[in-house]
């Protein structure tokens, strides 16, 4: 069979440029290995862990200590709860019930705009040629003018700690624990540990997270970075920073060289409920100190990486990048290899959703004989701890780096009538603007709602705007959005609703 466009990889790269490359008229077919169309997002990624941190929030609402609402429980805002009960068969079952609608959402797209499917691992042959090898051990071969690789990433692991055993996790089997662990240990401070581990400690758990660099979310905004830092400290998450784990011991077993598990520590590995013994996890300060973390569940989420395993990228001779694993690509998504393209987390560039499906429609227009491009300069990024945080454009750290002469407005939303109305007022907006331009280079939220927030943020940004187009615009009132507002207002010293210093 012979394509236009030929997709191996159906996650929000892959499945959204083949819709649109069918749009345009290319005859479209798509690769999938797995049973379920929408790869990790959907399946093992942004999609579950929505559904189990909406969930868990409402949960940890109601609880006593209320961790998600500022410290506000439901009693303080005048409602009483009777018994509380977490039914987490029913709670992932739901989850799961989204994931399986919105997969099977893609199928319906396919079928409508015409993308042919094909179920089994797709390897390249030749050049323009794709051998799919089905789970029943059948074969076919597809040609194709332009194929694009969309096979995303796999969580990267610590070679030290032997993800499946011993209580060892990546994030897909944390996103489907049958039990809540009474301790978990999350090594790395990034979205995944920040929101799978804000997950379980909403259900119950005890979780501690260590990280290698000094501060959580590295490459963020460092002032946004440290405020979320207390925010979750202050919900009960241990987070421990500048600590490289060393190694591990079972639970009750001592390792030579490495100190030993207290009584107290072994007593509650007992009382664990993962029925595991437990792990006691070493790690080092940078004071060389060594310390001990007794764990019934270890998360390791330390990155991804780009996955391309058995597609024939060496033997057909598509470029990668030695180090990284990454493909090759330029402006235009296009490969070393004539008529291959690739996108999403198998390229440069963040591994985020929204980024791979840009780069699809952008390669499929480009397939068509279209301009095709990516900005970005513009790409959010969303952590969707509670509060969330959320940010675009450049840092305070970048523009110092830089030497690019900024001026900023900060804005608390303690002091935006929306957020204390909803019990919801940790956090801040953050803008920053070139000062000759006054041109909006970065914006960082950590706060309610964060992530829908940014969205203004990204369209200013995309037409140029600036942080007086924001303070200028009529925001509803009372909404969150002002907070962008104040923000944009504070950047020149005129906030009204905190007082603000006129900048010089
Ligand atoms: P990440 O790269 O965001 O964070 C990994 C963290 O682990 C970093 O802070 C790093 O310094 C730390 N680390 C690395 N080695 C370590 C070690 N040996 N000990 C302790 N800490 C160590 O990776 P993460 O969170 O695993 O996510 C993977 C990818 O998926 C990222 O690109 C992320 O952007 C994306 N993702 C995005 C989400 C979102 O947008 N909300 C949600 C989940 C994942």
């Amino acid at each position: 069979m012979e394509f236009d466009f030929l997709v191996i990889g159906s996650g929000p790269g892959g499945y959204v440029a083949a819709i649109r490359a069918a749009q345009l008229g290319l005859s479209t077919a798509v690769v999938e290995k797995n049973e379920r169309f929408g790869g990790t997002c959907l399946n093992i990624g942004c999609i579950p862990s929505k559904a189990l941190l909406d969930a868990s929030e409402l949960y940890a609402r109601l609880r006593e200590r209320g961790s998600g609402a500022g410290g506000h429980n439901l009693e303080s805002l005048g409602i009483k709860v009777g018994k509380l009960e977490l039914d987490l068969t029913t709670m992932m079952a739901r989850k799961q019930q989204v994931v399986e609608k919105l997969t099977s959402g893609v199928d319906q797209l396919f079928k409508g705009n015409g993308v042919k499917t094909f179920n089994g691992v797709g390897r390249f042959v030749d050049r323009g040629k794709v051998e799919v090898g089905s789970a029943d051990g059948e074969k076919q071969t597809l040609s194709a003018k332009n194929v694009v690789l969309a096979t995303g990433s796999v969580p990267a692991t610590l070679p030290i700690f032997p993800v499946g055993k011993d209580g060892f996790l990546t994030s897909t089997e944390a996103l489907s624990l049958e039990e809540v662990p009474a301790r978990m240990i999350v090594i790395g401070a990034g979205a995944i540990g920040l929101e799978l581990g804000s997950v379980w400690a909403r259900l119950g758990a005890e979780v501690t997270v260590i990280e290698l660099l000094d501060q959580i979310l590295p490459g963020m905004d460092s002032e946004i970075s440290r405020r979320t830092r207390s925010i979750l400290g202050k919900q009960g998450l241990q987070i421990i920073t500048g600590t490289r784990v060393l190694g591990y011991d079972k639970a009750g077993r001592e390792k030579s060289g490495k100190g030993k598990s207290s009584t107290r520590d072994r007593g509650k590995d007992k009382a664990g409920t993962t029925g595991s013994q437990g792990v006691i996890l070493t790690a080092e300060g940078k004071d060389g100190k060594k310390q001990q973390f007794p764990a019934d569940v270890v998360l390791v989420a330390v990155g991804r990486h780009p996955y391309s395993e058995g597609l024939g990228l060496v033997e057909l001779g598509v470029e990668t990048e030695e180090r990284s694993g990454r493909v090759v690509v330029d402006e235009s998504f296009r490969t070393s290899l004539d008529g291959v393209y690739a996108i999403g987390d198998l390229i440069h560039g963040p591994m985020l959703a929204h980024k791979a499906e840009e780069e699809g429609i952008a390669a499929a227009e480009i397939a068509a004989g279209r301009p095709g491009e990516v900005n970005y300069r513009t790409i959010p990024s969303v952590v969707y701890t509670w509060p969330e945080v959320a940010s675009v454009g450049k840092s305070e750290e970048d523009l110092k780096q830089e030497g690019v002469a900024y001026h900023k407005g900060t804005f608390p939303f303690r002091a935006n009538g929306r957020a204390l109305a909803m019990a919801s007022e940790d956090g801040l907006v953050k803008i920053l603007a070139d000062k000759r331009t006054d041109r909006v280079l970065g914006v960082h939220i950590v706060g309610p709602w964060a992530s829908d927030l940014i969205a203004e943020a990204v369209a200013v940004m995309e037409f140029g705007g600036s942080a007086e187009d924001i303070a200028r615009s009529v925001h509803a009132h009372p909404t969150l959005p002002e907070a962008l507002r104040e923000a944009a207002l504070d950047a020149d010293g005129r906030a009204i609703h905190i007082l603000s210093r006129k900048k010089s």
